[in-house]
């Protein structure tokens, strides 16, 4: 069966309509590239009788893009190979657009990358209007550009500057959003509206060109020599660098193709963007990024993690308690995925303060047109606002979210169980304290789980689930479940002193203040930690975080490590958290100053004291940039490796997603187990060696790391 339906009506109407065998969704693989080629042929035999094009799909989305497990296997080698591949493609595609008929994308579905690529190839788009449809480009957001023409076609449809945030950033317009923008346009309530207006677009244009083919063409807001738009042009690379970091390469050559492209016609804007394509498909940030984001991360999507022979569950009523930040958060997740919430409290007041911060988040969607009144009253009536326990009564799910303190979660957790219907879960928000030791006061502790969520909740699409030790598989199993009803991503750890996240994060806030006491300069501490690719500077995340909490953390690990035997090693951090905070008085930014002032007035800037209390001069010409990178990123790559060699981590899948959507860990380098394969795992380990003889025993390679660079395997 053909991958492409040819259907040439009576009304000499030819209905292409895509249905890829075997698919959920229609890629741009090669039995797709076999059935246009073969397409195109009939075509142009049958030329003479076809009065337009329709093309649409048979799936519920229209076309989902590239095949990405076909682009991940590109090698250097393969690259002409490669492109020749796209240049055949893209010229099928070509020769519909160019052959005079008038050519139709009904547009039935999301239309992503190469999917909104054919569509830009017609002259003309109809799109169901339906809020759940997407349309964009996404290469971007996996390291890669919009090899079918995306690059050429939309700034010769909306301009230059207007397509860049399509094609730099992977926006994604609904309908109504890419109608204004000019990606499409018409928009039709019903497929069969779509299909007629698509038909009469045909009948009302026997003859087809589009704009850039036809002679005098105007480039929409401007060509690149325009002196305003060369101006504009003449610093875009400039802060398209201060954006990527220079981490990320594809924003860049998007950037080059879009531009070069629009400098000669059409044919050739096309053959520059395929060579940009090509360079980018095999380069290492792509792949690491759809090695991670596309692979890795459905892997975890489909259960990867969760234990097998346990019915999935669907929960109705969950319990939230403690209605501060981390419970408010928890409240809005969960409501907004159709479940009931019991926000409970101390008192009736704070419960329906935590309440009114989806109402707060609610009320902006819809200002923004994004949602209606009667939706946002439905959710906010899922909600129950209360200080009773009694309300708790039936909750398939409890999660508790009251302050850091055990004795307290063990009150509210015996409270809860006694409410809990027979089989349900109860669920600790703790950051710090172990899920064992919160489940001794469970008189179920089979049934106690960690949901490590993370702030602000509504954004942060990371759970952590933390397994204690008697933590069984059927509340991990269900646990899981709920974690994906709410639409979050789930990882599993097994139960550790700041589980997995916390803990690599601690590895990379330590590092940049050990830096400043070794003397180096804290604007280049900041700079490398954002040069290196993590999202907030070391010393700006001690301060968020609180250096209170940091000392009130370390102590609390420092008692436990000795009450088991342990011998505590300090951290060369620590010294300086204690003299910022006990001596300074600076403990960061709820108290108003930290390593940063924040005044009141105008923007956060590092404390002036700083140089004088402990930046060393000679630092500031001895110590390289990337060694200061380096030390970032090996650190919590390392500490990656540890957790995985403890059993902490389960999955090199959970390592990199879990490091990069919980910590910010480098999103370029794929995760920080990613960047160890990526770096060479021989290599990494003498690099680490070596950082470790100059900088502490924290560097040194572990066993696992040891035993993998022996015999030269990747992590997979
Ligand atoms: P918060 O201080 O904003 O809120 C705690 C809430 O618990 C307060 O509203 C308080 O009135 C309430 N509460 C106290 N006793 C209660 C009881 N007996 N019954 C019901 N509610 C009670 O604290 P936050 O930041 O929301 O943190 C809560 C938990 O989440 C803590 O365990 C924290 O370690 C953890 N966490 C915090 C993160 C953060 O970024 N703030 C991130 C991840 C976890």
């Amino acid at each position: 069966m053909s991958a492409i339906r040819y259907d040439l009506g009576s009304d000499q109407i030819l209905t292409l309509t895509i249905d890829m065998p075997g698919q959920s969704a229609n890629t741009m693989n090669a039995a797709f590239r076999e059935a246009l080629t073969d397409t195109v042929t009939r075509v142009k035999a049958d030329l003479a009788n076809i009065r337009g094009v329709v093309i649409t799909s048979a799936k519920k989305t229209f076309f989902a893009g590239g095949d990405l497990t076909e682009l991940h296997r590109v090698t250097r080698e393969d690259a002409q190979t490669f492109e020749d591949m796209v240049n055949g493609l893209k010229g099928d595609m070509r020769f519909l657009e160019t052959s005079g008929k008038p050519v139709v994308a009904a547009i039935n579905g999301s239309a992503l990358g190469g999917g909104l690529e054919i569509a830009l190839a017609c002259h003309h788009r109809v799109v169901l209007n339906e809020e759940s449809i997407q349309l964009g480009l996404p290469e971007v957001t996996l390291g890669l550009l919009p090899g079918g023409g995306g690059t050429q076609r939309l700034p010769r449809m909306i301009g230059l500057e207007a397509a860049f945030p399509y094609l730099m950033e992977g926006k994604k317009v609904n309908p109504k959003a890419a109608l204004k923008a000019g990606i499409v346009d018409e928009l039709a309530e019903s497929p069969d509206e779509m299909m007629a207006k698509a038909r009469a677009f045909i009948d009302a244009n026997p003859k087809c060109q589009q704009p850039w083919d036809q002679k005098g063409f105007k480039f929409p807001g401007g060509a690149p020599h325009h002196p305003a738009m060369a101006q504009k042009l003449a610093i875009a690379p400039a802060m398209l660098k201060q954006k990527t970091r220079g981490c990320y390469p594809a924003p860049e050559r998007i950037l080059s193709a879009a531009v070069e492209g629009a400098q000669v016609d059409f044919d050739n804007g096309s053959l520059v963007e395929t060579r940009y394509f090509a360079e980018l498909v095999i380069g290492q940030v792509a792949k690491n990024m759809t090695g991670t984001f596309w692979f890795q991360l459905n892997a975890i999507k489909a259960g990867g993690s969760r234990p097998d022979g346990v019915d999935k569950e669907t929960f109705r009523k969950v319990g939230v308690l403690g209605a501060g930040m981390m419970g408010a958060g928890i409240a809005y997740s969960t409501a907004t995925r159709g479940i009931e919430v019991v926000l409970k409290d101390v008192s009736v007041e704070n419960a329906e303060k935590g309440k009114s911060y989806s109402e707060k988040l609610l009320a902006k969607k819809v200002s923004r047109g994004r949602m209606t009144e009667e939706k946002k009253a439905e959710i906010l009536s899922r909600i129950k606002a209360t200080d009773s326990a009694e309300d708790l009564d039936g909750c398939d799910l409890v999660i508790e979210a009251v302050f850091e303190d055990s004795s307290l979660k063990a009150k509210v957790t015996q409270e809860a169980e006694a409410k809990l219907a027979s089989n349900g879960i109860f669920a600790s928000n703790t950051s710090t304290i172990p899920i064992t030791q919160l489940s001794e006061a469970s008189a179920r502790p089979d049934h106690f789980i960690g949901l490590h969520f993370f702030s602000p909740v509504d954004k942060m699409q990371l759970v952590e689930i933390i397994v204690g030790e008697k933590t069984s598989d059927d509340t991990l199993a269900r646990a899981f479940d709920y974690v994906q009803q709410i639409g979050k991503i789930p990882i599993v750890v097994n139960d550790s002193r700041g589980f997995f996240t916390s803990r690599v994060f601690g590895t990379f806030v330590n590092e940049g203040i050990c830096m400043l006491g070794e003397g180096i300069h804290p604007a280049s501490i900041e700079n490398a930690g954002l040069l290196s690719g993590m999202p907030v500077g070391p010393l700006a995340i001690s301060d968020e975080v609180s250096m209170t909490l940091m000392q009130h953390i370390r102590d609390q690990s420092r008692k436990d490590t000795e009450a088991a035997g342990g011998t505590w090693i300090p951290h060369p951090a620590e010294a300086v958290i204690d003299q910022m905070v006990n001596e300074q008085g600076r403990k960061g930014k709820a108290a108003g100053a930290g390593f940063y002032d924040y005044p009141e007035q105008g923007k956060k800037h590092l404390w002036p004291e700083l140089e004088r209390l402990y930046v060393d001069a000679s630092k500031a010409s001895s110590v390289a940039l990337h060694d200061l990178k380096d030390r970032i990123l090996f650190i919590q790559a390392i500490e990656t490796v540890r957790c995985l060699e403890e059993g902490v981590l389960r999955t090199v899948e959970d390592a990199n997603i879990g490091s990069i959507f919980g910590i910010g860990f480098a999103p370029w380098t794929g995760g920080a187990i990613q960047f160890i394969n990526q770096y060479g795992v021989r290599a990494f380990t003498e690099r680490a060696k070596e950082l470790a003889e100059q900088h502490g025993d924290r560097f040194a390679p572990p066993r696992l790391l040891l035993e993998k660079a022996e015999t030269n395997t990747l992590f997979c």
